[in-house]
């Protein structure tokens, strides 16, 4: 059974958690299966990744509260480690991600947007992390990616009250960087993917490495990370190719991603 499904369109992949029955919430073998593809990625050829939920309702209404309500202290602290090493593997993928928030993004699924560089969300989204009404943290990263993501204030706010929002306010406090009616969304995602797609990959790769590693250091070690990066770009084609082309007054032959 395909719970997660990878479907590639040239350079972009459109990867959709695929439990629709249950609005796209992650059991174990769901978040299994999301490790797997992730796995699978041919970063030789891709170079933005979307993910999304299926069917018109969720993106994902979080982890599985069926699943999750047997389990011992020690079962719930591996349940948490398993979506924290998939979502961290999302989160350091080379190239960049885009989450399509497509309905419902509740706990775990909040938390998957989070794990990802960019979210776009259609006007019917709604976001929460519903977690301390059932008697349980956020456990799939959501007190750390937030609290970086919104500041501290907002996301006490937000996670202490288990209050749900929707698309326009989750635009407002910086959550989401932009809205689009449900039926735009897909196609505004993947322009730009594809906008994403159409600069040079190892500097775009650069950049995403740069602002995720810098934000875990100092200001002083945080620059000498961006300087590393910026001439490790002097040493590909892409950059000739484009530096040239531009003092030569043209238009640079396509990245070749080398
Ligand atoms: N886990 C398991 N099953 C879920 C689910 C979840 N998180 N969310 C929805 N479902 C299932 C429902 O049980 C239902 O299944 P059946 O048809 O077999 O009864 C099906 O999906 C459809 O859901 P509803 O009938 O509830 O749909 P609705 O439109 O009435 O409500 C909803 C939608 C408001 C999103 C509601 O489903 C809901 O509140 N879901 C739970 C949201 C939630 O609390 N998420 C956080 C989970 S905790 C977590 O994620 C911890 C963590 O950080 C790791």
């Amino acid at each position: 059974m395909a719970f997660v499904e990878l479907e590639v369109k040239e350079h972009i992949g459109v990867l959709t958690i695929n439990r629709p029955e249950a609005l796209n919430a992650l059991n174990d073998e769901v978040i299994r299966q999301l490790d797997q593809v992730l796995d699978s990625l041919d970063l030789s050829v891709l170079r933005c990744l979307i993910v999304t939920g299926a069917g018109q309702k969720a993106f994902v209404a979080g982890a599985d509260i069926a699943q999750m309500s047997g389990l011992t202290k020690a079962e719930g602290e591996a349940f948490g480690k398993l979506g924290n090493d998939v979502f961290r593997k999302l989160e350091t993928l080379p190239i960049p991600t885009i989450a399509a928030v497509n309905g419902f993004a509740l706990g775990g699924g909040c938390e998957l947007s989070m794990a990802c560089d960019i979210r776009l969300a259609s006007d019917a989204a709604v976001f929460g992390q519903p977690e301390v009404g059932l008697g349980i943290t956020p456990g799939f990263g959501g007190t750390q990616r937030m609290a970086r993501l919104i500041g501290m204030g907002k996301a006490k706010e937000l996670i202490y009250t288990a209050r749900n929002i929707k698309a326009p306010e989750a635009l407002s406090i910086g959550l989401v960087q932009a809205v689009y009616p449900a039926e735009e969304l897909m196609a505004e995602a993947e322009k730009m993917a594809n906008r994403i797609a159409g600069n040079a990959p190892i500097a775009v790769r650069a950049c995403k490495k740069a602002i995720n590693d810098g934000l875990q250091v100092d200001m002083d070690a945080a620059l000498v990370v961006e300087e590393k990066l910026f001439g490790s770009c002097f040493e590909t084609k892409d950059q000739t190719n484009a530096m040239t082309a531009f003092v030569e007054k043209r238009k640079h032959d396509p990245f070749v991603n080398c």
